[in-house]
């Protein structure tokens, strides 16, 4: 536990933003950065949309009570935004003047892999603290195991998809589901493990409609009464309808539908996972500041902090469990 009093570079304002797509438990991440500044006796502002409010100067000071009552709360009470102007010189050069006449010594940055390959530039370009705490619905930022919204996500897939199972078994169908991951299958392939789907379509590898109809055939041959197929959005077949399409041209034994899940996956209160790894890496951010680490990503490894540039964590690609897809082939028997 860090003393009190430990502050290796005198930091005595700092900043918390949340920045890119939003995400169950970024309040609690907020929540968690304001209330241990407080512990460790720092003025604590918010910035409001986060890149965007670094360049209109949109700051809030954060006190105790500013977080009372959100750790529960889905979305972010600081909004948040994907800024084209942070991607310009002269975005950042604002930004960094505004930080400065703030009297800003850090920020801490709620962000994903976009967000960080910002800060990664900016910090490059200008004297400024910060550390990131990773958060995004795709878990596909590398540097840690669980980014902040996936379980959350991946527990609202598997709900939605038992009730899709519900009435796919009584009407004897099949069903296609496309779920988010634009770039990115982790929430295909665990909401498809978690929720028994016959086959899981994903970026991360090449989909074919043939495999995907013997392995429809083989369960209408074992008298499945309903099936589902889970498909990312990224998937390179297409999406849910397209992929469909082309299905029920060769597999016309089921009456089909398709169900998009969309921006219900980003919404909703945090599971409990999420809210303790977002208060634990909220803690932490503000900690790492204090004992002087700079410009790195937090994560969890193994269940321990780690600590990750935004160099690597913009260049390197999170390795994918496809072990994992082994796992669902031969359970979807
Ligand atoms: O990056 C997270 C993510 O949820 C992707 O999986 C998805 O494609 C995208 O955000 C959707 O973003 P938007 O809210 O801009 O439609």
């Amino acid at each position: 536990m860090l003393s009190k009093k430990m502050n290796k570079v005198n930091i005595k304002k700092i900043a918390v933003l949340t920045t890119g797509g939003d995400c169950p438990g970024l309040n609690a991440a907020v929540r968690a950065v304001v209330r241990s500044g407080i512990y460790y006796k720092l003025e604590v502002l918010g910035v409001v949309r986060g890149y965007e409010g670094l360049i209109d100067n949109n700051f809030i000071e954060m006190k105790s009570h500013s977080v009372s009552n959100i750790l529960q709360r889905g979305g972010t009470v600081l909004k948040t935004a994907r800024s084209d102007r942070f991607m310009k010189p002269e975005g950042r050069q604002k930004a960094f003047e505004n930080i400065s006449a703030a009297g800003v010594d850090a920020l801490v940055v709620l962000g994903g892999d976009g967000s960080f390959r910002g800060m990664d530039v900016f910090t490059s370009e200008h004297k400024v603290r910060s550390v990131g705490i990773p958060k995004t619905i795709d878990n596909d930022i590398y540097g840690t195991d669980f980014a902040i919204g996936y379980d959350t996500a991946v527990n609202t897939v598997v709900q939605a998809i038992d009730k899709i199972r519900d009435t796919a078994d009584s009407h004897d169908r099949l069903f296609f589901v496309e779920v988010m991951g634009r770039d990115a299958g982790m929430i295909a392939l665990f909401g498809g493990i978690g929720s028994g789907a016959e086959a899981i379509l994903i970026p991360e590898t090449n989909t074919r409609i043939e495999r995907i109809v013997e392995i429809l055939e083989r369960g209408w041959s074992r008298k499945k009464t309903s099936m589902i197929v889970i498909v990312a959005e990224g998937d390179d077949a297409g999406g849910a309808y397209e992929i469909a399409r082309s299905v029920k041209q060769r597999f016309k034994q089921f009456d089909t539908r398709v169900s998009i899940l969309g921006h219900v996956q980003r919404g909703g209160s945090p599971s409990c996972a999420d809210r303790v790894l977002a208060s634990r890496l909220g803690v932490s951010a503000v900690e790492a500041l204090l004992e002087g680490r700079n410009n790195v990503m937090l994560g969890l490894i193994d269940n321990k902090l780690s600590y990750t540039s935004y160099k690597d964590v913009a260049s390197r690609k999170k390795e994918f469990p496809s072990e994992l897809m082994r796992i669902a082939e031969i359970l979807s028997l």
